[in-house]
């Protein structure tokens, strides 16, 4: 009898721990969850106070184009040209309206940004995401690295020709 009671006792204590511990277990984790939560706001919160990478700048950005000419009306046949290479070599990643597909939607992109950025951003990229403080912003939000698409200089002129075209429609 007496040994019966003993046992009960310490089977009793045995699950007053187990229900003691699971339940400090796991406000623990939940308010380990919370501290994480208000860490990450509160670095999303600083990055935008930053830099907002969908803001209009008139940063030249960082590249060999330092001074683009470009004339109030829009040359057609480069615009095409410009088209034609965008459509290979771009649409993998970047459409022409503001929808985002791997990289931003480029609707609008040449009231956004100067000539030379752009163009520095096509032929520059990688430097560009690192030392331009809004290229380096849209890394951090579209968390992949635009690379260089073996496009020259001509080129690089046509698809902003053919960018400028889209932004008139
Ligand atoms: C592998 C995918 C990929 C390809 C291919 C690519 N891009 Fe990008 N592009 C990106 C990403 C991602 C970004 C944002 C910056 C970053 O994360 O590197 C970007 C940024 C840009 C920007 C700046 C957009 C803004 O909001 O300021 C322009 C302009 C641009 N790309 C043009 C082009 C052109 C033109 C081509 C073709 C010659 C091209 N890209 C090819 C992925 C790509």
């Amino acid at each position: 009898m007496k040994k019966i009671k003993l046992l009960t006792t310490v089977f009793t204590f045995i699950i007053g721990i187990t229900f003691f511990s699971a339940c400090g277990g796991s406000n623990t984790s939940s308010d380990e969850r919370n501290a994480t939560e208000s860490q990450n706001n509160t670095t999303k919160e600083v990055t935008s106070e930053v830099l907002d990478p969908d803001a209009k700048s008139d940063s030249k950005g960082v590249g060999r184009f330092t001074s683009v000419d470009v004339s109030p009306t829009i040359d057609k046949e480069m615009a095409t040209k410009g088209q034609a290479v965008f459509e290979t070599k771009c649409t993998p990643c970047h459409k022409t309206t503001a929808d985002k597909l791997v990289g931003p939607g480029l609707k609008n992109i040449t009231d956004l940004r100067t000539p030379e950025w752009v163009m520095n951003m096509i032929t520059n990229p990688e430097e560009m995401t690192k030392k331009d403080p809004v290229a380096k912003a849209l890394f951090e939000k579209h968390l992949v690295q635009m690379t260089f698409q073996n496009v020259d200089d001509k080129q690089t002129r046509e698809i902003y020709e053919y960018l400028r075209q889209n932004d008139k429609n």
